[in-house]
């Protein structure tokens, strides 16, 4: 008898079948099984159901425990180490996602050149589009490559080759025959994802997993590896432009708000040691930008921020942020109108944070606010102006922490003035002092 069996489990309510349904018969849930596998084991009346032994639970008593200092491995590439918590841990699995060609498959074919017998698992690319890519990175360089989609075989060869490092790319592509649904769906994935993560726990490999962006902005299937594995990291990145970067969003080893920033050029993505002075290169002084101090983990990082005002075709104007959380460009600009009687409601309001950085920290909003006003009243902002300050309901400047952090990126990149909430104590003051009057 087969030691495996396929059931398809319903992802709703858990009830199993033996074949696929559309629609579940018990919580007439839609599209909700998935195809999993099911271990046969011997049933043993002595040790209880299914071979389990009945032994007592172990209560552990945590102060026993020692302190466990993780052996890393590091990936040579200081940007990529920060967003791992300074190298990836051995027998971690990290799961690297991004949208189509936005570059993780360069990203980590530059790791596995720098990082001696690593096996490169390629799903998804023949060896000789791996060479071409290789070599267009360092020429010549030596690179073990698996040309393989069955994921019993990959395990085996990394019993065989005990690599220092494990690369897939992809794992939608990575199927087992034990299942029969396609490779990339859920059931397959997951599976797939499990049977690695095993065996690289018991063998101290890391294994760094290529996950794709599905339509939704999910990573393959609701999600389903993100719970997974222990670090999460999204490649983003406009594709008009060259700046990439690196996301941590989990990280059970490490904190998760690093970012690491790179530049796609002809030979790889090059690190951006001082992301700062990349963002504001194209800075020009016109109405309708403000440049804003923002942490990300434990850097600052300087960069400007844009915004258009104009009137809208429409009975109520349309607030659009990119790079920016959306909800809070409408707080914003629901705050600006009523704390400063600006007259927004029939205004379109464009925000941009220039460079394809995401910014989410409640620090930039003092500077999205004056970008809005400085655009509405035509009027720029005083040049060397930095704002890093929280914005209230109230129209209140709050505090942020580490001021002292920002406050000498700034002065490192020559800006002369840095309003926060020591300086101001509103948005009325604030545009007073950082608005330049015609
Ligand atoms: P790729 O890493 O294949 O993206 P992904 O694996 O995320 O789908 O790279 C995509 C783009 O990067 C491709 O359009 C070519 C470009 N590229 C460079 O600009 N420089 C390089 O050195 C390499 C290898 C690729
Ligand atoms: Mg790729």
């Amino acid at each position: 008898m087969a030691k495996f069996t396929s059931v398809y489990i319903c992802q709703q309510c858990g009830y199993k079948s033996s074949q696929y349904l559309g629609k579940c018969p018990k919580c007439e849930s839609w599209n909700s099984m998935v195809e999993e596998v099911e271990e046969r084991e011997p049933l043993d009346y002595a040790r209880g159901k299914k071979g389990k032994s009945k032994e007592k639970a172990e209560i552990i008593d945590l102060s026993s425990i020692k302190q466990i200092n993780y052996k890393r491995l590091t990936t040579k590439i200081e940007e990529f180490d920060r967003c791992l918590g300074g190298g990836v841990v051995l027998g971690s699995i990290v799961l690297v996602s991004g949208d189509p060609g936005i570059g993780k498959s360069t990203l980590l074919t530059q790791l596995a050149l720098n990082i001696e017998n690593t096996l490169y698992v390629a799903g998804e690319e023949s060896a000789q589009q791996i060479k071409l890519r290789a070599d267009r990175l360092k020429p010549n360089a030596k690179l073990s490559v698996l040309n393989e989609l069955d994921v019993d075989i990959i395990i085996d060869a990394i019993k065989n080759i005990k690599p220092s490092l494990v690369i897939v790319d992809s794992i939608q592509t990575i199927e087992t025959s034990d299942l029969e649904s396609i490779a990339g769906s859920i059931g397959q994935v997951r599976e797939c994802a499990q049977r690695l993560q095993r065996i690289v726990k018991q063998l101290h490999i890391p294994i760094f997993l290529v996950g794709h962006v599905t339509k939704e902005g999910t990573i393959a299937g609701p999600k389903t590896l993100e719970h997974m594995v222990d670090v999460v990291l999204s490649l983003e990145g406009d594709s008009n432009t060259q700046f990439r970067v690196l996301r941590g969003s989990k990280n059970r080893f490490g904190p998760t708000d690093e970012v690491g920033v790179f530049e796609m050029e002809d030979s790889g993505m090059r690190e951006v040691r001082n992301p700062s002075r990349i963002f504001l290169d194209q800075k020009v002084e016109a109405p309708g930008s403000a440049v804003v101090a923002v942490l990300t983990g434990v850097r600052p990082i300087l960069v400007e921020i844009q915004a258009l005002v104009s009137k809208s075709g429409m009975p109520a104007g349309r607030r659009i942020g990119t790079g920016i959380d959306n909800n809070r460009l409408q707080l914003l600009a629901a705050v600006l109108q009523k704390r400063l009687g600006l007259l927004l409601y029939d205004q379109d309001i464009f925000v941009n944070v220039t460079g394809g950085l995401k910014v989410f920290e409640p620090a930039s909003d003092l500077g999205i606010c004056m970008a809005i006003v400085s655009s509405f009243k035509e009027k720029s902002v005083k040049p060397k102006t930095v704002f890093a300050g929280e914005v209230g309901l109230l129209g209140e400047i709050r505090a942020v922490r580490e001021m002292e952090k920002r406050e000498k990126e700034a002065k490192n990149l020559g800006m002369s003035y840095i309003i926060n909430s020591k300086t101001v104590k509103n948005l009325a003051q604030c545009v007073k002092i950082a608005i330049i009057s015609p």
